[in-house]
């Protein structure tokens, strides 16, 4: 009872989504069908990556981020034209991004801003070897089947799950990413399965 109430709320919301797509892109689209000739009646197509890019909504709550070791800003050194693949690498299996060691940040720190005291600190933890302990923003609970290396391979963005990073002096929770109804309807408009042992691994999973 509680899967077809909230099949039909899913489809609901996702019925709602494509009417508000086609409300903002259809005009486009149909006009760029126009330019190519294409009969004017045509149903305009939904253009799968904006569409994509709209799956994950904002966070309500917006909270503010944890309080970082280091006050690292993404919008700072984002600006400076850094990829992200430079901090978070995908190893092993590919479920984690990984967080940045400090010898990472010292190929640039060695020299820069050496006066300051958050890169003072910086130093230090390069020096010790000990890991920089930042503070995760996103979590999902145990048990959660996840992997970013799926996602990336299936060419979702990191912008589409974590908003707008490169604006961001604070990383926080700025989307909906770790709800369930979220992982669900984006599933849904691309055909990825929808199981529940797709993303749970009961009873196996000891919690
Ligand atoms: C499909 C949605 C999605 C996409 C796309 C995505 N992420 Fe994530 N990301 C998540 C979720 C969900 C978590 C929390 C995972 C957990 O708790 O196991 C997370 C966690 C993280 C973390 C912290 C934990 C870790 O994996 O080390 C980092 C860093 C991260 N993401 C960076 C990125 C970067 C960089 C990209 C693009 C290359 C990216 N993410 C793309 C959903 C996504
Ligand atoms: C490509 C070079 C580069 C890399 C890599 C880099 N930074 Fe920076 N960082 C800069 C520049 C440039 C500034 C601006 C310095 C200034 O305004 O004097 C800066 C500024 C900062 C500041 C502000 C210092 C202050 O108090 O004014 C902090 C904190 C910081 N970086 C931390 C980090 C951390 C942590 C990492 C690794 C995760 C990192 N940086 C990696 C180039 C880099
Ligand atoms: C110079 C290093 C650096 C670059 C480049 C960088 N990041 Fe980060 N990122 C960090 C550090 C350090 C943290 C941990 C501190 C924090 O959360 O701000 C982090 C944290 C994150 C988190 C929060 C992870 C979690 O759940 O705990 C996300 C999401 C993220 N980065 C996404 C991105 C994306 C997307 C890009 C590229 C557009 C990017 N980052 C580029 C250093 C970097
Ligand atoms: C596409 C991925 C996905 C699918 C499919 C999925 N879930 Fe979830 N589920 C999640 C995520 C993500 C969470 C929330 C984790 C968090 O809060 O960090 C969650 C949380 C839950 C929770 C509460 C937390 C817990 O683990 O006890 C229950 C119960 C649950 N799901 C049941 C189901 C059932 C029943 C199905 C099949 C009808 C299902 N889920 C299918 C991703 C999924
Ligand atoms: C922006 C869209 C999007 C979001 C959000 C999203 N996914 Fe996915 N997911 C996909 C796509 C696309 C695939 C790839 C399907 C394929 O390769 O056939 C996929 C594949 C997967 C797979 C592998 C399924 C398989 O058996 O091949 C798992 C597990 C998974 N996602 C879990 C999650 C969880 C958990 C969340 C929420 C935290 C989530 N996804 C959020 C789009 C998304």
């Amino acid at each position: 009872m509680a899967v077809t109430k909230n099949t039909g709320r899913l489809a609901f919301a996702i019925a709602l989504e494509v009417l508000v797509a086609m409300f903002f892109f259809g005009p486009r689209l149909l006009a760029a069908g126009q330019a190519k000739s294409k009969p004017a009646q045509a149903p305009p197509k939904v253009n799968v990556s904006e569409y994509r890019n709209r799956a994950v909504p904002p966070n309500p709550a917006n909270p503010p981020g944890p309080v970082q070791p280091i006050p690292y800003s993404h919008k700072l050194h984002l600006a400076l034209g850094l990829q992200c693949n430079m901090c978070h690498q995908n190893p092993g299996n590919g479920a984690l991004m990984t967080l940045p060691t400090a010898q990472t940040c010292m190929s640039c720190h060695k020299a820069i801003a050496t006066d300051k005291p958050p890169i003072q600190k910086l130093a230090a933890y390069a020096k010790s070897g000990k890991p920089i302990p930042w503070v995760r923003v996103y979590v999902l609970l145990k048990g959660v089947n996840f992997s970013h290396k799926t996602h990336i391979t299936a060419e979702v963005q990191c912008e589409t799950c974590h908003g707008p990073v490169q604006d961001f002096e604070v990383q926080h929770e700025a989307t909906s990413i770790t709800a369930m109804s979220v992982c669900l309807k984006c599933h849904m408009m691309n055909n990825a399965p929808t199981t529940c042992k797709t993303c749970h691994s009961w009873p196996d999973y000891k919690y």
